[in-house]
Protein backbone atom coordinates (compact mmCIF):
# COMPACT_ATOMS: atom_id res chain seq x y z
CA UNK A 1 0.00 0.00 0.00
CA UNK A 2 1.33 3.42 -0.99
CA UNK A 3 2.42 6.10 1.53
CA UNK A 4 -0.36 8.60 2.33
CA UNK A 5 0.92 11.04 4.46
CA UNK A 6 0.67 14.74 4.13
CA UNK A 7 4.22 16.08 3.25
CA UNK A 8 4.67 19.55 4.55
CA UNK A 9 6.37 21.58 1.32
CA UNK A 10 5.94 25.57 1.39
CA UNK A 11 4.63 28.08 3.10
CA UNK A 12 1.71 29.30 1.46
CA UNK A 13 2.91 32.99 1.55
CA UNK A 14 5.11 32.19 -0.56
CA UNK A 15 3.48 30.62 -3.25
CA UNK A 16 1.81 33.76 -5.12
CA UNK A 17 -1.26 33.21 -7.29
CA UNK A 18 -0.57 32.53 -11.12
CA UNK A 19 3.09 30.68 -9.74
CA UNK A 20 4.23 27.07 -9.52
CA UNK A 21 6.58 25.29 -7.31
CA UNK A 22 8.39 22.33 -8.17
CA UNK A 23 9.36 19.67 -4.92
CA UNK A 24 10.01 16.31 -5.37
CA UNK A 25 7.76 13.33 -3.16
CA UNK A 26 8.71 10.16 -2.43
CA UNK A 27 11.44 10.21 -5.32
CA UNK A 28 8.43 11.69 -7.88
CA UNK A 29 8.43 15.03 -9.45
CA UNK A 30 5.25 17.33 -7.83
CA UNK A 31 4.68 20.42 -9.32
CA UNK A 32 2.28 22.73 -6.85
CA UNK A 33 0.03 25.33 -8.33
CA UNK A 34 -1.32 28.22 -6.81
CA UNK A 35 -4.43 29.19 -9.28
CA UNK A 36 -5.42 32.28 -7.03
CA UNK A 37 -8.91 30.09 -5.69
CA UNK A 38 -6.54 27.27 -4.87
CA UNK A 39 -3.21 25.25 -4.62
CA UNK A 40 -3.48 21.93 -6.23
CA UNK A 41 -0.65 19.36 -6.84
CA UNK A 42 0.10 17.64 -10.39
CA UNK A 43 2.88 15.13 -11.28
CA UNK A 44 6.42 17.35 -12.64
CA UNK A 45 6.16 15.78 -15.69
CA UNK A 46 4.26 15.92 -19.03
CA UNK A 47 2.45 12.68 -20.16
CA UNK A 48 3.53 13.59 -23.67
CA UNK A 49 7.20 13.33 -23.92
CA UNK A 50 8.47 13.47 -20.20
CA UNK A 51 9.11 17.73 -20.25
CA UNK A 52 9.58 19.01 -17.06
CA UNK A 53 6.31 21.11 -16.56
CA UNK A 54 7.94 23.83 -13.86
CA UNK A 55 9.06 25.40 -17.20
CA UNK A 56 5.55 25.46 -18.80
CA UNK A 57 3.05 28.10 -17.87
CA UNK A 58 -0.03 28.52 -15.51
CA UNK A 59 -3.03 30.83 -16.55
CA UNK A 60 -5.86 30.07 -14.61
CA UNK A 61 -6.42 26.10 -14.14
CA UNK A 62 -4.26 25.77 -16.98
CA UNK A 63 -1.38 24.61 -16.96
CA UNK A 64 0.48 24.41 -20.59
CA UNK A 65 3.72 22.77 -21.29
CA UNK A 66 5.96 24.51 -23.02
CA UNK A 67 7.57 21.58 -25.55
CA UNK A 68 4.91 20.48 -27.76
CA UNK A 69 1.56 22.53 -26.42
CA UNK A 70 -0.24 20.02 -24.41
CA UNK A 71 -2.35 21.07 -21.32
CA UNK A 72 -3.76 20.52 -18.45
CA UNK A 73 -6.35 20.91 -16.00
CA UNK A 74 -4.40 21.69 -12.57
CA UNK A 75 -7.05 20.69 -10.17
CA UNK A 76 -7.84 17.13 -11.69
CA UNK A 77 -4.70 16.43 -13.99
CA UNK A 78 -6.58 15.96 -16.76
CA UNK A 79 -5.99 16.91 -20.62
CA UNK A 80 -7.05 19.97 -21.95
CA UNK A 81 -5.26 20.00 -25.10
CA UNK A 82 -2.79 17.32 -26.49
CA UNK A 83 -0.70 16.09 -27.90
CA UNK A 84 -0.31 14.68 -24.85
CA UNK A 85 -3.58 11.80 -24.34
CA UNK A 86 -2.86 10.52 -20.26
CA UNK A 87 -3.75 12.84 -17.21
CA UNK A 88 -1.27 13.74 -14.71
CA UNK A 89 -1.69 12.66 -11.66
CA UNK A 90 -3.23 14.40 -9.26
CA UNK A 91 -2.07 14.87 -5.51
CA UNK A 92 -4.26 16.23 -2.26
CA UNK A 93 -3.33 19.60 -0.87
CA UNK A 94 -4.38 21.12 2.22
CA UNK A 95 -3.16 24.29 3.62
CA UNK A 96 -2.21 23.47 7.94
CA UNK A 97 -0.63 26.02 10.06
CA UNK A 98 -0.28 28.63 7.07
CA UNK A 99 1.94 25.45 4.61
CA UNK A 100 0.82 23.92 2.14
CA UNK A 101 0.81 20.39 2.66
CA UNK A 102 0.51 17.34 -0.24
CA UNK A 103 -0.91 14.06 0.45
CA UNK A 104 1.21 11.26 -1.57
S1 LIG B 1 6.47 16.95 -23.70
FE1 LIG B 1 4.79 18.14 -23.02
S2 LIG B 1 3.64 18.47 -24.82
FE2 LIG B 1 5.26 17.20 -25.48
Amino acid sequence: MADSAFHRIIPLADLKPGRTHSTVIGGHEVLLCNTGDGVHAVSGLCTHAISRLDEGRLRGHRLTCLLHGASFDVRSGKVMGGPACEPLRSYPTRVTQGFIEVQA
